[in-house]
């Protein structure tokens, strides 16, 4: 396993995760790979490194360029381990090596590590010489983690910002040209969804700080490296962060018996009348991960479950308390559901949206038992109402 240069003495040392299906319960189903990158200058840095069962990967990779004991900074963007869970690994053989990270970084892998290691914290504005180059950093508070940064090299209009613009996408590819980009979108689309999609404000700021930075390459920690496409990933972060809505409708759903999802479909046949883009998704085949990709751009989201013992269906349970911990802002919700004799699903659905503050411009629509033709009209006739 080689490294490959990406910029003129700066190799890609990374690793790549070919059999990843579950990232913290976001589904992987392209795998992904853990970046790392070594520039070669006066001094050595390598800039991030990679999950702890991945160590031999890069490791392998940077001695095809070096010996991997004269390494003297090893940075750290961020300390989630999937990039710092083979610092200590790389400590043991770069003995002298400083750890770079932000205030908040050291704090956290103090407490990762248990461990005090040589630090230098760093500031945005700060800066390294290492020869030629100059490493830059920039604070990218809460993108996504508090410790979260990016590192800048002006020489060579070289961007590494960790996380954002990620993508968990495992290739032989490293740059965005070489996948092509439609792919790359898309899980660009459901990286952010899954994983940014709170910190919209923040993303805002980052985005700021970067339109000033002198950039050709955008070089993440997951996925494919950015060169021909920067232009327009940083339209759709901008985007994105600004929880910017097309007129599009989500219908997320379970079913015992086929009543709900019967609503599922009527509400569907109003917005297609209407001539808006909808999505049904059936929590009983698709990974919530998927639904949030769904969700990240569309101004209406349904959320449908029949009365299970009291309360919504598991699997719509777990939607929620998915959706409301990732914030999407600026949403219609509209709650329906079928029952027998409780009903009480629809309202718990109503109150979830409700605290994740949601425009709910209806009552939840209920139906007993089974839905018939009347009742489905009357439910098409009131989502005709919100949509009109
Ligand atoms: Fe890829 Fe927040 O770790």
């Amino acid at each position: 396993m080689k490294a490959l240069e990406i910029k003129k003495g700066i190799y890609w040392v990374g690793a790549i995760d070919w059999d990843l299906r579950n990232f913290h319960g976001y589904s992987t189903q392209m795998g992904s790979t853990y970046n790392a990158y070594l520039v070669i200058d006066k001094k050595i840095a390598l800039v991030d490194t990679v999950k702890h069962y991945k160590f031999d990967e890069m490791l392998e990779r940077i001695k095809s360029v070096i010996d991997p004991s004269k390494i003297d900074y090893i940075v750290s963007n961020h300390t989630e381990m999937d990039h710092s869970g083979s610092i200590l690994d790389m400590a043991d053989i770069a003995k002298n090596a400083v750890i770079v990270c932000s205030p908040n970084g050291e704090k956290g892998l103090k407490k990762h590590f248990k461990k005090n290691l040589n630090f230098k914290i760093v500031n945005t504005g700060d800066s390294i010489n290492i020869g030629a180059r100059s490493l830059n950093f920039v604070l990218m508070q809460m993108v996504h983690w508090p410790d979260s940064m990016a590192t800048y090299i002006p020489e060579d209009k070289l961007f590494l910002p960790n996380d954002a613009f990620g993508q968990h996408i495992a290739s032989s590819e490293r740059f965005d040209d070489e996948f092509g980009w439609d792919r790359i979108r898309l899980e660009a689309a459901k990286y952010y969804a899954n994983i940014v999609l709170p910190y919209g404000a923040q993303v805002a700021k980052a985005l700021e700080a970067v339109s000033s930075l002198d950039i050709d390459m955008i070089a993440p920690s997951h996925g494919l490296i950015w060169r021909s496409h920067i232009k327009d990933i940083i339209e759709l972060y901008k985007k994105w962060a600004q929880n910017a809505c097309e007129k599009k409708a989500v219908i997320v759903y379970d079913t015992m018996w086929h009543s709900t999802e019967r609503m599922a479909y009527a509400i569907k046949d109003v917005f297609e009348e209407k001539s808006i883009p909808c999505e049904i998704r059936n929590l009983a085949a698709s990974h919530i991960s998927d639904v949030m990709t769904s969700v990240l751009d569309a101004k209406y989201i349904c959320v449908g479950s029949p009365t299970l013992n009291n309360g919504v269906l598991p699997t719509v349970s777990a939607f929620l308390t998915y959706l409301k911990g990732l914030a999407p802002k600026n949403r219609i919700g509209i709650a329906f559901g079928s029952f027998g004799w409780g009903g009480q699903s629809i309202g718990d659905i109503e109150n979830i949206l409700e605290s994740a503050k949601f425009e709910l411009p209806i009552k939840g629509l209920k139906v007993q038992w089974v839905p018939d033709d009347k009742e489905l009209d009357e439910l098409k006739n009131k989502i005709r109402e919100v949509v009109k």
